[in-house]
């Protein structure tokens, strides 16, 4: 794999994603786990940030001490799915920015198509991170990093839960100077552009639109 390519290896990150994958898992738990799921990941995808200097007093003296720039740092989910993992970033910098991109995949070609965009105007100054539980064909992610680098957007770092080795694949091969995590790496892409073993739709089962 490439350096810039990080399967992030945990049990309980291998763990809540197998909970992830069960059929039964319902909408709720699935919803609380891709936040915990987001956690984990953010703590090693957010491992070097930039931090400031800050003056503090302890209880015994004056000192100085490294704090996160929040500020720098914007969150951007996909839409639906990404959302989910917003509150998982934003549990860990509560003071960052959140923007959105949102984009839904033809189901028949798999294109992307954008709908939504907003993001900070002073986007060259921050530290981005793509969320997104899926990276399938890779044809979202890619979009979504052209629309942020056409927004002034410099550094980006990308965050899915699970990937198809398609998907890494285009992904890096457009953007090779963005740091990719994944959370797992599965086997392959099916004829519907799903990913197996997978989890199913992440925005149905993130939402509950899935068909009963
Ligand atoms: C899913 C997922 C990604 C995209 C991945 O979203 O959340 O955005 O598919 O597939 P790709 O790598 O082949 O582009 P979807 O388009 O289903 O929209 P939704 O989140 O609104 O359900
Ligand atoms: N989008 C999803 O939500 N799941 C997949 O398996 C592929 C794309």
């Amino acid at each position: 794999m490439d350096d810039n390519i990080f399967i992030i290896q945990h049990p309980l990150l291998t763990h809540k994603i197998s909970l992830l994958r069960d059929k039964e898992t319902p909408t709720a738990e699935f919803r609380h786990i891709v936040k915990e799921i987001a956690i984990l990941e953010g703590y090693e995808a957010l491992r070097d940030v930039e931090t400031k200097m800050v003056e503090i007093e302890t209880p015994i003296e004056k000192t100085v001490q490294p704090m996160v720039r929040s500020s720098k740092l914007c969150f951007v989910p996909i839409l639906r799915a990404g959302m989910g993992m917003v509150d998982g970033f934003a549990e860990l910098v509560p003071n960052a920015i959140v923007g959105h991109i949102g984009l839904y995949r033809d189901e028949v070609t798999h294109e992307p198509h954008p709908y939504y965009c907003k993001l900070p105007q002073n986007l060259s100054e921050k530290e981005v991170f793509l969320l997104d539980p899926m990276l399938a064909t890779g044809g979202s992610a890619i979009d979504a990093v052209k629309t942020l680098r056409k927004h002034g957007a410099k550094k980006i770092r990308f965050v899915c839960i699970i990937a198809a080795p398609e998907g890494v694949k285009a992904f890096h091969a457009a953007n090779p100077d963005i740091p990719l995590y994944i959370g797992a790496l599965d086997r392959e892409l099916n004829d519907a552009a799903y990913i197996c073993p997978g989890l199913g739709d992440a925005g149905d089962r993130i939402f509950g639109t899935t068909v009963r």
